[in-house]
């Protein structure tokens, strides 16, 4: 008889990733919409990244890029918390990085979200986005050990990604001569208090209906 093993993750990260389906109409309205505002503001939001215009405007199609960002929010909530009610507090920004430009490691940990994510309008060709665990960054485990390596993607238009607000993420210099377009979000979860308790009315105050 074998023995057994109890094996504990400590930590389990996981990135979530789809490709939308309708990514082409979405994207045409998302570029009509960068450009017009990109021509009304060029100079957008003082971005960390050279080479990078950013802008939190709102857009006129939320609607349809709220549908790709909800899918994607609503697998993870289900992994992690299945049947357990919540709201959550999105918002978005609009990144248009240029040939040339990158991203260096940071976390979205910092912005008091929960989850983050990335929408790819443009991505094919435009450089790696790579996820590192702390021990990864820091080249902390042997290369013959699991979870060594970092995790990277190759994107293509139309992709979206979550994952948790506090993973580490690169994006790869655009070598292409086409601009990398993406629509970055973070997410607030709120649990929606579930409970069997009634309050009793506030006998304080006159209903006559109590007297009744
Ligand atoms: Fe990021």
């Amino acid at each position: 008889m074998s023995e057994v093993i109890s094996k504990i993750p400590v930590q389990d990260t996981r990135l979530f990733y789809k490709r939308w389906n309708n990514y082409e109409n979405l994207n045409n309205l998302l570029i009509t919409e960068i450009e017009k505002e990109r021509g009304n503001n060029p100079g957008g939001m003082i971005s960390t990244n050279p080479g990078c215009w950013r802008s939190m405007f709102k857009y006129k199609c939320e609607k349809e890029l709220m549908k790709p960002i909800g899918m994607i929010m609503s697998a993870y909530m289900d992994h992690y918390f299945p049947k357990k009610p919540m709201d959550a507090n999105i918002t978005y920004w609009t990144n248009v990085n240029e040939t040339g430009s990158n991203n260096i490691f940071h976390s979205h940990y910092r912005a008091d979200a929960d989850i983050s994510g990335v929408y790819y309008v443009q991505g094919a060709n435009t450089g790696l986005i790579r996820f590192a665990t702390h021990e990864q960054m820091y080249r902390m485990i042997p290369n013959h050990m699991p979870h060594a390596n970092m995790i990277a993607h190759q994107p293509s238009d139309g992709d979206i990604l979550c994952f948790p607000s506090y993973l580490l993420h690169d994006v790869d210099i655009n070598r292409s001569n086409r601009q990398r377009i993406t629509i970055a979000f973070n997410a607030k979860i709120k649990f929606k208090e579930e409970s069997n308790v009634i309050n009793m009315p506030d006998r304080s105050k006159k209903d006559e209906s109590l007297e009744k």
